[in-house]
């Protein structure tokens, strides 16, 4: 199962990755393809200038991608949590073999967990990448109510928005995949236990904050390092969603534009992309880089981001006679 999910999650990964890459490159040849591409990825103020409504949903609906974001990664880290906690410990399995018809042949998956303590550093690492993506989403849910004032008319693709509802169920996944499918194994298998068994057969924890925060505590630099990385884009992302939110206060119509300044605004036109781009980048780091399915989350994100803010550059460019001439599109001093 586990070489399942991980192989789907790859090839969903590159599915997206393809056409994004194949679209931005410099060929005239591909210009129609560049333009369905760039049709399905158009939202808002780049999406008022195309005649194409049909199969359009409000942009507002971006909040949609939160709440399926938040309300999976709490049930993924919860349901890691489990398994981080019960795996870490060494004498759980000759207990629980010990209550089981039939002993350990029940459940023989169950033996291999509990005596590979690197499953355990890997379930603790899954659970502190799910923790930073839930910090993420959080903070994205409650922009898009209490921040953002979407333009009633701005819309967005329905394949766009059904892809941002993949993407948000398809990132925690990929950030936790190192043992995601253990997990649920084993929550199934503790479920059905206590089903059969009942509540008697349970183990009895007492919930106790230092048996959280000390695994964590273990961790290497890399995963602190990572984490800096995660919050120092966090932070600039944070403030440029608070001037993109500011634009259209003071008396402003919901359908008015302006040049945003401040913050990375200085340097690049999408800094709030940029920032989402760091951010990721945190978590790879935080990952050890050593899973191909964390980098191709990052690969998409990057194409995805680096596509939608070569647009909104042009269309800066093209929409403000006084825009600043030293602005990037979304990497400083580069592109
Ligand atoms: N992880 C990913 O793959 C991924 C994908 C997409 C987005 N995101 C993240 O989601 C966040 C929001 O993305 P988005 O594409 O919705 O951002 P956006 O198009 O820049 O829009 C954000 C809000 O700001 C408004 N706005 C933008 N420029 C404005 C201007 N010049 N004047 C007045 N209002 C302006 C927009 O209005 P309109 O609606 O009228 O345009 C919208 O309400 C970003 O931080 C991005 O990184 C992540």
């Amino acid at each position: 199962m586990e070489i399942g999910l991980v192989g789907m999650l790859r090839a969903a990964w590159m599915a997206g990755i393809m056409p994004i890459v194949i679209a931005s490159l410099p060929y005239s040849r591909l210009g129609l393809f560049h333009g369905v591409v760039l049709e399905f990825a158009k939202r808002g103020k780049i999406k008022q200038s195309s005649s194409h409504y049909k199969f359009t949903v409000p942009q507002r609906f971006f909040s949609h991608f939160y709440v399926v974001a938040v309300i999976w990664t709490t049930f993924l880290l919860l349901t890691m949590w489990i398994y981080a906690s019960l795996v870490s410990e060494p004498y759980f399995y000759s207990n629980v073999s010990s209550h089981l018809p039939g002993g350990s042949n029940i459940f023989p998956f169950l033996k291999l967990h509990f005596i590979s303590t690197e499953r355990s550093c890997d379930s603790w690492l899954s659970m502190f990448l799910l923790l930073l993506m839930e910090v993420q989403v959080l903070r994205r849910l409650l922009e898009t109510i209490y921040v953002f004032n979407y333009n009633p008319s701005a819309r967005m693709h329905i394949f766009g928005y059904l892809a941002g509802l993949f993407f948000y169920v398809a990132a925690p996944l990929s950030l936790s995949s190192a043992c995601v499918a253990d997990a649920f194994i084993f929550s199934a298998n503790e479920v059905t236990r206590f089903i059969f068994k009942g509540k008697g057969s349970m183990r009895a924890t007492e919930f106790d904050w230092w048996d959280f925060v000390n695994p964590l505590m273990k961790l290497g630099w890399c995963q602190w390092f990572g984490a800096a990385i995660f919050f120092f884009g966090w932070i600039h992302q944070l403030r440029c969603h608070a001037i993109l939110g500011s634009l259209r206060k003071h008396g402003r119509r919901n359908d008015e534009y302006v040049i945003p300044c401040g913050d990375w605004f200085d340097i690049v036109s999408s800094p709030h992309y940029l920032a989402e781009i760091v951010i990721y980048a945190g978590m790879v780091f935080a990952s050890e880089g050593a899973d191909l399915t964390i980098w191709l989350l990052f690969a998409f994100v990057v194409a995805n981001l680096v596509f939608a803010a070569a647009e909104t550059h042009r269309w800066y460019l093209h929409k403000f006679d006084n825009y600043p001439s030293n602005r990037f599109a979304i990497i400083p001093f580069i592109y």
